[in-house]
């Protein structure tokens, strides 16, 4: 179900239930990261394996002594820049944390969303909200509440309706070495953006199966049908031409009597709407029933950075 009373949502958490929780990247599936019983709701519904630790939603930059310790400067000044907002950080845990929520690692994600019907629901509840992406493993990560209600109807007992992710794309998640930022996970958030706060951080994007943030599998976010990235894409659809294809493109004048179905994801070569509406122009073209979906690889800047890093793991 589908539901816009936020009490009612509280009411659902508080009795160690799970629920779709909107925030400004993609929708969660949420309940109180201090309950055991309630984590291990979320990683059954999403099939996710245990080894894959979950981020903990905190309604203020106050909550974050009580989960995480040691926190380093960068991370004081990336918190004071970007939260709340889309970027994730790996903290020193302290022992309150549940072990489930870290898989055991000696580090907590941690972020503040800037979704206001999240952070509304948030202040309501003395815990923090456990939240991995709302979709079961593997697959497109949810932009609104019906891509939510699409991939668990009612398995899941509620999706807060919260209006489509303004991002669209997940948050960067970023840890500490001494004086150095990493970031393991590309995303809302862009490496320049960053650098311009830290100085140089050093990238370790994972793309192993058994990598340090899991989110980094090499295969991931990926539609059900056959998905291209392709340097070249009018070369590629002449190469497929005999099949029923989809492109997302961001170019306004693309058209081409060989393509089923188009997604313009920016009329005006925005990367910032071209990353708000990619998921959902994805689950779009999955629901076409086409043989293949190609996408031309955007430009290796910027937001661009994070979009291709999810264009290549779906193309997996
Ligand atoms: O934008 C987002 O971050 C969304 C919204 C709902 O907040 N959440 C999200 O969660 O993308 P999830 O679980 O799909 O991706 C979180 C990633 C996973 O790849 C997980 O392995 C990694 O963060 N992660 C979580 N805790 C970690 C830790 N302690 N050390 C290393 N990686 C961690
Ligand atoms: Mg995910």
């Amino acid at each position: 179900m589908i539901i816009k009373d936020i009490k009612k949502a509280k009411e659902i958490l508080d009795n160690d239930g799970i629920i779709g929780l909107p925030t400004e990247t993609v929708y969660g599936l949420a309940g109180n990261g201090l309950n055991e019983r309630t984590l291990s709701k979320i990683f059954a519904i999403k099939q996710r394996p245990f080894n894959n630790p979950l981020i903990l939603h905190l309604k203020g930059k106050e909550e974050i002594d009580k989960v995480a310790m040691n926190i380093p400067d960068q991370a004081r000044s990336l918190l004071d820049k970007f939260s709340p907002g889309p970027l994730t950080f790996l903290l020193e845990k302290k022992e309150s944390v549940p072990d489930m929520v870290t898989a055991g690692k000696p580090t907590v994600a941690i972020r503040i969303p800037e979704h206001p019907v999240a952070l509304e629901l948030l202040n309501m509840l003395d815990y923090p909200l456990a939240a991995p992406s709302a979709n079961p493993f593997g697959s497109i990560s949810p932009t609104t509440a019906q891509h939510v209600y699409d991939y668990f109807g009612n398995e899941l007992p509620a999706v807060l309706e919260g209006g489509a992710c303004r991002k669209g794309l997940e948050s960067t998640i970023v840890g500490f070495e001494k004086d150095t930022t990493i970031v393991y996970r590309l995303g809302a958030i862009s490496i320049d953006q960053i650098e311009a706060v830290v100085g140089k951080v050093r990238l370790v994007n994972h793309n192993e199966n058994a990598p340090e943030a899991p989110g980094m599998l090499s295969k991931h976010y990926s539609p059900e049908t056959r998905f291209l990235l392709t340097f070249d894409l009018l070369d590629s659809i002449k190469e497929n031409q005999s099949l029923n294809i989809g492109v997302l493109t961001m170019n306004p004048h693309f058209s081409n009597p060989l393509v089923k179905r188009v997604e313009l994801l920016s009329g005006n070569f925005s990367l910032k709407e071209a990353a708000s509406n990619l998921y959902a122009a994805l689950h779009r073209l999955d629901k076409c029933e086409l043989d293949l979906i190609i996408a031309e690889k955007f430009p290796d800047h910027g937001l661009g950075l994070a979009i291709n890093d999810r264009l290549l793991r779906a193309s997996k």
